[in-house]
């Protein structure tokens, strides 16, 4: 593997879930791993999970981490040919040409802004780090997708799965701000390339994630129709993609105990941070069917399987 940016990276999806099992269920085993070598974070955005676990990782593999916030750095300019005489100090080429000098893996977080469609779906902050890094590169969540996010969810649902090809439900939920895509963008693209699951996403008319992602589900607009018989209801909030960065008032779109009590009695997943009783109630969160800690934990393990494979 020479970049971990989407599901496309990976050589087989069920050989990297498969050693994020290995490297969880025997740690030690792998903590030579990182050995003389250095991860490098990068935040241009917040994060409490994808920062703490992607450390913890590195960590239990033997590397040296260092995770720098954005806010504190040089702004960058990403255009080439600029007269930079403005307030972007310095351009991504050197940053990122100096970072690789520094360490052996580099990792970057940096989210939409949700205004140009285009620009966004560009990715170009990612592919920016992409072009003019030396060194492999990690998405930490980029404007479109959370790669790291799906591949410990497709850990946590095969360590939960009752039945060989289990229906997973994929449901917007409400929210009051404008969310990016990434999330379940990347959910779908994992799910459908895993292969192991039978994936329905639900939405209202509108909310429709781009055909790239979800080619292969099923996308309804009912969502008792797609949580009825499903073993995982996985919920998440996204603004609109037809019209960029809309959002909607729709609170009955709430994942509550009656919702929950139309599936196969399912577990229930999201990726967190999540708004209590606006996307889901408290009394599914505080059940025994909420996986989302187990999830918030599996985070570690797929960033380690990621940088033992970046690195083999
Ligand atoms: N799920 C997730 O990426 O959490 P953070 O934004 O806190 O990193």
């Amino acid at each position: 593997m020479e970049n971990f940016l989407s599901v496309h990276d990976a050589a087989s999806v069920h050989d990297l879930i498969g050693l994020a099992a290995k490297i969880k269920a025997a740690p030690l085993d792998y903590d030579k791993t990182g050995q003389h070598k250095t991860l490098i974070n990068l935040f241009f955005n917040p994060s409490l999970r994808t920062r703490l676990s992607t450390e913890k990782a590195g960590v239990t593999l033997g590397f040296q981490v260092i995770t720098m916030d954005m806010a504190g750095g040089w702004k960058l300019e990403f255009e080439d040919g600029v007269v930079m005489n403005l307030d972007r100090a310095e351009h991504v080429r050197e940053a990122a040409g100096v970072l690789s000098q520094y360490c052996d893996v580099l990792a970057v977080r940096s989210f939409p802004e949700l205004k140009d469609r285009d620009a966004d779906y560009a990715d170009r902050v990612i592919n920016a780090f992409v072009k003019y890094a030396t060194v492999p590169v990690v998405s930490l969540e980029s404007a479109i997708r959370h790669p790291l996010q799906s591949l410990a969810d497709c850990l946590t649902i095969r360590e939960h799965r009752r039945s060989a090809r289990p229906r997973v439900a994929l449901t917007w939920a409400p929210h009051p701000r404008q969310l990016p895509q990434a999330v379940p963008n990347s959910f779908a693209e994992w799910m459908i390339h895993w292969g192991d699951v039978d994936l329905v996403i639900a939405n209202p008319e509108g909310f429709d994630l781009a055909p790239e992602f979800t080619r292969g589900a099923e996308v309804v607009h009912d969502q008792a129709a797609a949580l009825r018989g499903a073993e995982f209801v996985y919920a998440k909030n996204w603004s609109s993609y037809s019209d960029y960065g809309a959002t909607a008032d729709l609170p009955d779109w709430i994942v509550n105990e009656e919702k929950m009590a139309l599936t196969d009695d399912a577990f229930f997943m999201h990726c967190l941070p999540v708004r209590r009783n606006v996307i889901v109630s408290d009394g599914v969160l505080n059940s025994d069917r909420s996986l989302v800690l187990q999830q918030a934990n599996n985070r570690t393990w797929a960033a380690a399987a990621v940088l033992a494979a970046l690195t083999d």
